[in-house]
């Protein structure tokens, strides 16, 4: 097959589609791989990385969409890419269809196969495509977090670790999943004092096993958060209902009980954020305040660590990017319902409910 690598065009994402090392398997598999000039510079891969494996590279994104069959990439098209995908294609990358109708549209027109990483669900329910991301951005929400607690970026000017003879930062944690368990370790590996709520006593227990003793679990509920958001300095939002909007675990009265310097790091704000102030930011410009308490509430968290993200996805993508050249996305998805689950759009039809359901479409005429 021929494998196309453009080079992300969305506003500050510098991630790329596929390494050096992905290049490396699709070649010695005999498929042919055409990589975009400079596609994985923003993640610290040269050109002559990849022709060193065997890629081509070429200069424009018109030429790698026209090259190739299948396009690996990062993220959703966007406009300037619509032109360029057509029936010949099998796309596989985030699409985050619910949230765009123009972008779905575009997608059932061009009569491409969308293969979409958010969606490819193993038999338990995970998302093995999205779990890296989340542990990315578990494990940056207390860098971050104890970046904003200096003063001069108006934080507590607590130090999480503090020091002999000083008490550690107090470190809230909403939601015991990989975002919540990733920040937990983090924060604890600073040594700082942590306190983790779910209301989910299964990963309770699991976090009570394996984390040390000044990790503390804790069940969420609207009193025990009353009670905790008073003394602690830094709060990690990192709760999830799939396919819901995330719950308001912190209403905005709550700020006042807050300390003046308190920073919260709303991980979940993708999801609309588990607290009723928060509002997407970007990486130029991360955080606001409001009643004194530091927010920051990047919706792309990983992006800022190109490098670390792109190896941590492109991990878990490259096997399936290896059995859907081998096979031909048809016979990949016949044997495989974990990459199967991933299939949205196919040939000018969608095939994963809840895209139609979104828009409230009637799947069936269509
Ligand atoms: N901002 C970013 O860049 C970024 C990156 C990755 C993930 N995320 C987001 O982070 C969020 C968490 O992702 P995840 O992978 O950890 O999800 P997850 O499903 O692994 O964990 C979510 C946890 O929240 C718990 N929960 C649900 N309701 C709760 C409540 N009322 N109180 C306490 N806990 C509750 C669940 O029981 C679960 O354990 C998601 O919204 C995800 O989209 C954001």
């Amino acid at each position: 097959m021929i494998i196309g690598v453009p080079k992300e065009i969305k506003n500050n994402e510098n991630r790329v589609g596929m390494t050096p090392a992905g290049v490396f398997e699709l070649t010695k598999n005999n498929h042919k791989v055409f990589v975009q000039k400079n596609a994985g510079f923003g993640s610290g891969f040269l050109d002559q990385d990849y022709k060193d494996v065997g890629a081509i590279i070429l200069e424009t994104i018109q030429e790698v969409y026209a090259s190739s069959d299948m396009i690996v990439k990062v993220k959703e098209p966007i406009e300037e890419e619509y032109p360029l995908i057509t029936s010949k294609h099998v796309v596989f990358t985030y699409f985050h269809f619910a949230s765009s109708e123009i972008l779905t549209k575009e997608m059932l027109k061009n009569k491409s196969v969308c293969i979409a990483y958010e969606t490819v669900e193993d038999k338990d329910g995970s998302l093995p495509l999205l779990t890296p991301m989340s542990e990315v951005a578990g494990r940056m929400a207390i860098q971050q977090g104890a970046k904003y607690l200096e003063k001069p970026i108006k934080g507590r000017g607590v130090l999480l670790g503090g020091v002999p003879g000083v008490p550690p930062g107090r470190v809230l944690v909403l939601g015991a999943g990989i975002v919540g368990i990733q920040a937990a370790k983090m924060a604890a590996g600073l040594g700082a004092h942590v306190t983790i709520m779910d209301i989910n006593m299964k990963q309770l227990r699991y976090v009570n096993d394996v984390m040390p003793n000044h990790v503390v679990t804790e069940f969420s509920s609207e009193y025990n958060i009353r009670k905790r958001i008073k003394d602690h300095d830094l709060i990690i939002g990192g709760v999830l209902i799939k396919g819901a909007k995330a719950p308001k675990l912190i209403t905005r009265d709550m700020l006042k009980e807050m300390r003046p310097g308190t920073v919260v790091v709303d991980v979940a704000v993708d999801q609309g954020g588990c607290i009723e102030t928060t509002k997407a930011t970007t990486h130029e410009d991360p955080t606001y305040i409001i009643d004194d308490v530091v927010h920051y509430c990047v919706a792309n968290m990983p992006g800022a660590v190109p490098y670390t993200s792109t190896l941590a996805l492109t991990n878990v993508t490259l096997p399936y990017v290896l059995r859907l050249a081998n096979l031909g996305w048809q016979k990949a998805c016949e044997q495989d319902e974990t990459l199967a689950k991933g299939l949205n759009i196919v040939k000018g039809k969608i095939v994963y409910e809840e895209i139609a359901e979104a828009f409230n479409w009637n799947i069936d005429a269509m």
